[in-house]
């Protein structure tokens, strides 16, 4: 069969580098990609977000299934387009519609979705200017730190932690005040849950769902977790404290009732659900639903998967995932992000990458990087994932620091501490 995939980041490469794998492909083309996805796909020069051109791209190239990577398509409602349109709604489209991508393109939406489904999570109250009142009142019933969060999507800086009650008034203040525009007209205000995080990937027909390997990413740009908040510098799979007990509660109190949640509300819901969650003394709390893959999680999570994906997602599309099975290897799989000096501030871009011919044993996926005149160069802040496989994490965290020594570009920066803290 033949495959469109879309978006251009490591998460891309690396599921790109899954789906080919499978004796099932005919052809995978990916919209718009990346230098990396065009060594093993064909890369469509085409925005992702251009709805109408996807569809001529989808007809012209017999596309058999689209699988989506962003979510910012999803909200802008990719799924729907295809299902309203005569020509293209025979075509799956892996990822929620417009309505389920709410679980992360409004928080609101997800925090009133939990607390009718039971799933725990940390207690809340959603503020616009009209209730401002009752937000400042939440506020200084709660213990600190503050957790301020605007409900719709803000490139992952739309959550604010606060020390200080003042602070967090203010900054409430702010975000209702249009500090990050539309996204913060709604804001939750949360209650702080204090534990350790990590994620889990379920795929989902809509009825039937298998879990994915469970991944813990580091988001911080400094070692020790300071510093400020990156789209993530690195990530591991599997997460040594998400032990069996633990699972089975997620799988019990979480996903089940998250995927029987949204069937029961009428919600079509046939992609990825990724679970933000956080252990609070061995208990399993939601911190966050994203609608997609995470990213760098996927670049560990697709290391860890042996079945084929593209069987998988046959399952969602025909809506028979129960009768697919999931198999994890065994082994461990660390990446380690190569970003440009800067990043996620002020960064430059286009400076050449050498030493990609050195890499051994590692698999590179590319996040930010161009074709220049025949030469990779760096186009983003986070450029490179460095993955590899071991027999236990230290093994696959020493083969991908290893081979992150040898790639090299000006200012290039990565954390050498990736699943240390484990
Ligand atoms: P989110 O975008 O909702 O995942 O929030 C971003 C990050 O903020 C999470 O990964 C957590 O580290 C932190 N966070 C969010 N909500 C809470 C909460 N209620 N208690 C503690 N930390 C939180
Ligand atoms: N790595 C976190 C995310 O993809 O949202």
């Amino acid at each position: 069969m033949n495959i469109l995939l879309l978006g251009s980041g490591g998460r891309e490469h690396a599921l790109a580098w899954k789906i080919v794998q499978s004796p099932k492909l005919n052809q995978l083309f990916i919209a718009p990609g990346n230098p990396g996805t065009a060594t093993i796909g064909t890369n469509l020069p085409i925005a992702a977000d251009n709805f109408p051109e996807l569809k001529h791209a989808v007809l012209e190239n017999n596309i058999d299934l689209v699988l989506v990577g962003p979510e910012n398509l999803l909200v802008k409602g990719i799924v729907d387009f295809f299902k309203a349109d005569a020509a293209i709604q025979h075509i799956p489209v892996i990822g929620p519609d417009k309505t389920g991508a709410q679980l992360e393109g409004s928080k609101d939406f997800s925090k009133q979705f939990m607390f009718r489904h039971n799933i725990p999570t940390a207690g809340y109250l959603s503020v616009t200017a009209e209730n401002i009142k009752d937000g400042i009142t939440f506020l200084n019933s709660l213990p600190a730190p503050y957790v301020l969060k605007a409900d719709g999507l803000a490139a992952g800086k739309g959550v604010l932690i606060l020390n200080d009650l003042n602070e967090a008034v203010e900054e409430l203040k702010a975000m209702l005040g249009g500090k990050f525009g539309a996204a913060g007209k709604t804001v939750v205000i949360e209650e702080f849950l204090s534990g350790i995080e990590c994620s889990v990937f379920v795929i989902t027909d809509g009825r039937n769902y298998k879990i994915l390997p469970e991944a813990k990413d580091y988001k911080r740009i400094g070692e020790g977790d300071t510093g400020l908040n990156t789209g993530g510098m690195g990530a591991v799979s599997p997460v040594s404290f998400a032990n069996v007990q633990f699972l089975q509660k997620v799988e019990e109190r979480i996903i089940r009732p998250t995927v029987e949640g949204l069937y029961s509300e009428g919600i079509v819901y046939k992609g990825f659900i990724f679970f933000g969650l956080i252990k609070v003394n061995e208990e399993p709390y939601t911190i966050e639903y994203n609608a997609r893959m995470g990213d760098p999680e996927t670049e560990v999570v697709m290391l860890r998967l042996k079945s084929d994906l593209v069987d998988l997602l046959e399952g969602v599309a025909h809506g028979n995932l129960n009768e697919k099975t999931v198999e994890f290897d065994e082994r461990s799989a660390v990446t380690v992000m190569l970003v440009s000096g800067g990043y996620p501030e002020v960064y430059e871009k286009g400076k050449e990458i050498s030493g990609l011919d050195k890499v051994e044993n590692s698999i590179v996926f590319h996040a930010g990087t161009a074709l220049k005149d025949g030469k990779i160069i760096t186009n983003g802040g986070r450029v490179l994932a460095v993955s590899s496989y071991g027999n236990s994490m230290e093994e696959a965290w020493e083969q991908s620091f290893k081979n992150a020594q040898l790639i090299d570009f000006e200012k290039k920066y990565f954390r050498s501490d990736i699943g240390f803290d484990l």
